[in-house]
């Protein structure tokens, strides 16, 4: 395999000091083990594009979860062993560094996890997505720094192309027809005409991806800088329509996520967040078929099915001279992230304005005055006291009560009127 450049001094410019020793310790304990480790995949491509990556994937020719165990001797507190994947993670600092036995894999059917047999650095390799992703580092002995790229992934990255390695590539795996988008736009890369013509062939195998899967690789796309560029690709080549029939990116969503980002900067706007912007055009019927198709965890669903909810509010929220109080009942209980999906989407100026009164003061309003101390002020338990806490609660909501003082008044009242 071609080893003729070598990134040592790279290393030493891009990684954090400590990062860079701890690569030289596990090339040094793989040789004592007459092993050879590499770093591969995402962090060498970054590492040419001169990008920040600290996320270490390391390949061991030998055995990747005794070489972590070596490494680590006494300290094996900072090892999580996966016995079913046989590979480990090591936290280093502030950083995990997981380890991998080099790998071949071979699929039995479309869709379904490779099965997995231990092989050399370039079967490894070759085993990949794109060629961009299928390069190594040395780190044992002579090796150190030595660039392996036998699919010529530098090349690509020079010419900014994507390529997959093999013309099976997608049907093994059809999770990089979503990944493919993600790297294009994130680089401003794009699909060498070849794997185009082959990703949108494979495009209907996508059906054959379990639900889990589909929405890992779309969470990926949230944490993106800018998600809606792969969505709109994705829904340029018909590849958005499989992610869920109906679903759609037009002008409005794109604008929606530019939106989200703008309100929760610094932070980048949740996935979740995300989630509901991007289905929000849905109705519920299209949305419930889309949690069960797939199989979406209950913290993505009820917040979708939250969003249509508080769509449908809208226009109550909107009306004029609302109360407070009556707004909260509206929304109460609610995730908050499905109101600020609303607030991001609704054209109506009034019932944004109910929305942001809400998320940013009603919904965190309490009463004083408990339950067990309406008790101690002896009103018996039943529908009275229910309705007590009601109506302090509204007096809070509504300005009409700031103090303990206000609330005991209130009680007062109510039994006063209660024993005429
Ligand atoms: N990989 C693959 N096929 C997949 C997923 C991953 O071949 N369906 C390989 C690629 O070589 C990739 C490596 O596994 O580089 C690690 O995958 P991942 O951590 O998802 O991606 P990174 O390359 O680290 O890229 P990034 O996290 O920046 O997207």
């Amino acid at each position: 395999m071609n080893a003729e450049i070598n990134l040592a001094e790279k290393l030493g410019q891009k990684l954090p000091p400590q990062l860079v020793d701890f690569l030289q310790l596990a090339g040094r304990k793989a040789a004592d083990r007459r092993e050879k480790a590499y770093i591969v995949g995402g962090v060498v491509r970054d590492l040419l594009l001169g990008l920040d990556n600290y996320d270490i994937d390391l390949t061991v020719e030998g055995d990747a979860v005794a070489l972590a165990r070596y490494l680590m001797g006494s300290a094996s507190d900072r090892i999580t062993i996966h016995k079913q994947f046989n590979t480990a993670k090591i936290r280093w600092h502030d950083w995990n560094i997981d380890f991998v036995t080099a790998r071949s894999e071979t699929y039995a059917s479309p869709g379904a996890l490779p099965e997995i047999t231990p092989s050399t650095l370039e079967a490894d390799l070759k085993r990949r997505d794109f060629t961009i992703n299928a390069m190594a580092i040395g780190l044992s002995g002579k090796s150190y720094g030595m660039l392996y790229d036998p699919c010529n992934g530098k090349r690509d990255l020079a010419d900014k192309k994507i390529r997959i390695l093999h013309d099976a590539s997608f049907i093994d795996d059809s999770t990089r027809i979503w990944r493919g988008l993600r790297y294009e736009q994130r680089f401003g890369f794009e699909l060498e005409p070849h794997t185009l013509q082959l990703l949108q062939r494979d495009i209907p195998m996508l059906d054959a991806i379990s639900g889990e899967r589909i929405c890992y690789e779309i969470d990926c796309i949230f944490k993106e800088q800018y998600p809606e560029k792969v969505f709109k690709r994705a829904d340029r080549l018909g590849v958005l329509n499989r992610f869920h029939p109906g679903v759609k990116f037009d002008m409005h969503t794109e604008e929606r996520f530019s939106q989200a980002r703008e309100r929760c900067c610094p932070d980048s706007p949740s996935t979740l967040l995300y989630w509901l912007l991007l289905t929000y055009d849905l109705d519920i019927e299209t949305k419930e078929a889309m949690i069960s198709r797939l199989r979406l965890p209950k913290l993505i669903a009820q917040p979708l099915r939250d969003c249509s909810a508080v769509k449908d509010r809208l226009s109550l929220l909107a009306a004029p001279e609302i109360k407070p109080g009556e707004i909260y009942h509206l929304l109460f209980g609610y995730s908050l992230q499905a109101v600020l999906a609303n607030i991001i989407a609704t054209e109506t100026e009034e019932s944004r304005a109910a929305l942001c009164l809400y998320m940013e003061k009603l919904h965190g309003v309490k009463a004083i005055i408990t339950g067990s101390d309406l008790l101690e002020m002896g009103v018996t338990q039943g529908p009275l006291l229910k309705k007590m806490l009601d109506a302090i609660l509204d007096a809070r909501l509504n300005g009409k009560a700031s103090s303990r003082e206000d609330e005991i008044a209130i009680v007062r009242k109510m039994q006063a009127e209660g024993s005429k």
